[in-house]
């Protein structure tokens, strides 16, 4: 039976400031010591070749997130068998051949003084057909909800033959220099899978009862325990609640885990949701923080188990209220430490502003599987750390950057930080650019942790701000820099229909600036996210709403969890949805809207909202062009689109000046 040290005091180290003392007390069981309660998750990187190869960028990757200073670093999901993972670029353990690259990682992680851990993981039935060249593996008939490709039930051979994989697996995760394993039992795979009636309906041994459904993970455990001996550390990750009707609860995960608890587990990663409820997984910035620590605590006071708990723990101070009160043995923080590797050493010195906070976008998430890489929208150097490493010039420039969105901020600091002697000019009497409007909404204030952050590094590197500032052609004269940097934004695009500049017409800037929007019978054109956030705001703020949207589906390029809880707020504010109609006319107290078969719709309202769309502010630069000065356009000045863009060209291009 494991121990749990968490109430043996063990003071911190020297230095640690007294409001995160906790987190940064040492933790023990097994034979591992842990040197503070901060644990990096399993996070896939994807950034592995798609022979599964292990390369430069993916060691790099894990030293940086081991330099922060996290006790322990678990790697990102590592296939079992080739049928089991979930895209190319997974990293895989199903053969020795892939022990040599692991062991790459394990070094990297343990020379930079954290407990290098391993994943192992199988997709059964979540995962692709195209991917796999074979149907998924599933426990039961019963197609993955989301990909929802036909599968191929497991027969008892089949599942024996998984089980030894499990355990090759195990073996060669210890060659390979790891010091912990950890079974990913949770998120809807294969493991989770079998345990949940929702993807189980097996009559035989392997389903029925909670004995049955936990047989195959119970069997796993055993052999692993069986290849590497008592004493390996082992951690199994659950789904505890899987937000699904016939899916786990924490009753039933509590009962599963003790099943596994004899088997040989030492210790619990507590997660939540499935294939059908991923928003569970990987919380948008809907979710409440630390909205499954809940459910760890009550596994912690059921078992005699260690427990980590993890979701949308994005705040040190948190982190160690969580352990000082008992709820968790250790605390996992993933996206966080995405966003800034070094928010354990930054929150350990006290230096909390200048964490770059995750701001629970999930664009992480989004990049993965669409680009087939992580990405970032706070931490544009995400995976390309080499490429967007701040170097010293040899030859400082005076650069003058005009405007004071996130584009602007950020390749203010990095350029001033560089040591360019770089001025940075914003007609507004405040910084964040349009950002500030977009974090107004309820569900979207944590982007103000974006805007505080640049803001710090403007006043940590001294970088000269002239507030209120509008600059025109004849001060950038005056100024006469070597560089130009435009990051003037964009502007928002009015649709020319008969009545557009009727006074019911208001534009979203006018509505998000206002500080209670007054209740009224609106109409929003356009159901983007922009669109969509307004109708969400205005319906909150009890205003009657509905959205005409010229496609089949509102939502835009929402990222997908996200427009999920959105849509269905939505609804549950009543919120009008029109779609494939676009607006004709706008009268006195209404407009007229046509659809796709040029039906026309008169809808009664007190206020319309344009939210079309946007478009490059590109006046001065259309002034200076012809000056003959070094210009750079980034963010939405270059083309409209997102903080993420503006972010990342500003990091570029302050690296690159
Ligand atoms: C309601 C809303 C919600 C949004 N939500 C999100 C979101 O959730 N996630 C996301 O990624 N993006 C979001 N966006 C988009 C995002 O805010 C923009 O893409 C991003 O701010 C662009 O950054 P930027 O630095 O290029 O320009 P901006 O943020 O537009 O900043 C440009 C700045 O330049 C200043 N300026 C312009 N001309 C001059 C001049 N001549 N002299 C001095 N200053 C000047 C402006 O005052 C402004 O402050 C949202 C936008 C809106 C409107
Ligand atoms: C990009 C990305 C990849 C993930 N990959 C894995 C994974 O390989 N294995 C796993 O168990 N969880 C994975 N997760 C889930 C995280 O481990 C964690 O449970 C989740 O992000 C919530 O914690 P956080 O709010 O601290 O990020 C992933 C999450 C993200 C955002
Ligand atoms: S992309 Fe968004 S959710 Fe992911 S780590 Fe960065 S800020 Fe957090």
């Amino acid at each position: 039976m494991p121990v749990s040290d968490s109430k043996i005091d063990i003071s911190p180290p020297g230095g640690v400031k007294d409001s995160v003392k906790y987190l940064f007390s040492p933790f023990r069981f097994k034979d591992l010591t842990l040197k503070n309660r901060i644990v990096l998750p399993a996070l896939a990187s994807f950034l592995i070749e798609d022979d599964g190869s292990i390369t430069e960028k993916t060691v790099n990757h894990y030293r940086l997130r081991a330099a922060g200073g996290p006790a322990m670093v678990i790697t990102e999901a590592c296939a079992v068998s080739q049928e089991g993972i979930v895209s190319n670029h997974q990293a895989r353990i199903y053969d020795d051949r892939f022990i040599k690259g692991l062991s790459k990682i394990a070094r990297a992680i343990k020379s930079e003084g954290a407990i290098p851990a391993i994943q192992i993981h199988h997709a059964g039935r979540q995962t692709s057909a195209k991917i796999i060249k074979q149907k998924p593996l599933s426990p039961s008939p019963l197609r993955c909800p989301t990909i929802r490709g036909d599968v191929e039930p497991l027969t008892i051979e089949g599942i024996q033959i998984l089980v030894e994989k499990f355990g090759d697996a195990g073996v060669r995760a210890m060659e390979a220099g790891f010091e912990l394993i950890e079974i990913h039992g949770a998120h809807g795979y294969l493991i989770n899978q079998f345990f949940s009636r929702f993807s189980n309906i097996r009559e035989d041994e392997y389903g029925g009862n909670t004995g049955g459904r936990a047989r195959f993970a119970r069997e796993v455990v055993l052999e692993i325990r069986r290849r590497l001996g008592a004493e390996f550390p082992l951690s199994f990750k659950i789904s505890a609640q899987e937000f699904v009707s016939d899916g786990l609860t924490v009753e039933e995960s509590i009962r599963i885990l003790k099943i596994l608890v004899n088997a040989g587990i030492d210790i619990v990663q507590v997660s939540a949701g499935n294939d059908a409820t991923p928003e569970w997984i990987c919380q948008p910035s809907f979710m409440k923080k630390g909205c499954l620590v809940g459910s760890a605590e009550r596994i912690r006071k059921a078992l005699d188990l260690p427990v980590m708990t993890v979701g949308r723990i994005n705040d040190p101070l948190m982190a160690n209220k969580i352990i000082e009160t008992g709820k968790a043995d250790l605390v996992c923080i993933g996206r966080g430490l995405m966003a800034d590797p070094k928010m354990p050493k930054k929150a350990m010195q006290g230096r909390f502003d200048d964490i770059r906070t995750c701001i629970a976008c999930n664009t992480c998430m989004e990049s993965i599987f669409r680009k087939g890489r992580v990405e970032c929208l706070v931490n544009p150097a995400l995976g390309r750390e080499k490429e967007l490493e701040i170097r010293l010039v040899k030859t400082p420039k005076k650069v003058m950057v005009i405007g004071g969105g996130p584009g602007g901020l950020n390749a203010a600091w990095v350029a001033t930080r560089r040591g360019h002697d770089v001025q940075l000019f914003e007609r507004q009497p405040q910084l964040g650019g349009q950002l500030k409007l977009g974090s107004v909404s309820n569900f979207k204030r944590e982007l103000l942790n974006m805007i505080r952050f640049q803001k710090r590094q403007l006043e940590r590197f001294k970088v000269q701000c002239h507030l209120d500032h509008e600059v025109t052609a004849e001060i950038i004269k005056q100024v006469n820099p070597d560089v130009v940097v435009l990051a003037t934004g964009s502007v928002p695009l009015v649709p020319s229909v008969e009545g557009i500049e009727s006074e019911i017409v208001v534009s979203i800037h006018s509505i998000l600036n206002s500080n209670r929007p007054l209740p009224k019978r609106t109409t929003i054109i356009g159901g983007g996210a922009a669109g969509c956030e307004i109708a969400l705001h205005l319906s909150e703020y009890g205003s009657p709403v509905a959205i005409v949207e010229t496609l089949p589906k509102i939502g835009g390029n929402l990222e997908t969890m996200t427009k999920k809880i959105l849509i269905k707020k939505l609804k549950e504010n009543n919120v009008r949805i029109i779609t494939e109609s676009k607006l004709l006319k706008v009268e006195d107290n209404g407009v007229v809207i046509i659809d796709k078969n040029k039906n026309e719709t008169f809808i009664k309202t007190q206020r319309v909202v344009i939210a079309v769309g946007y478009q490059s502010d590109n006046r001065l630069y259309d002034q200076i062009k012809s000056f003959g000065y070094e210009i750079h356009r980034i963010g939405d000045c270059l083309e409209a689109r997102s903080a993420k863009e503006a972010i990342y060209e500003g990091m570029v291009l302050g690296c690159s000046i």
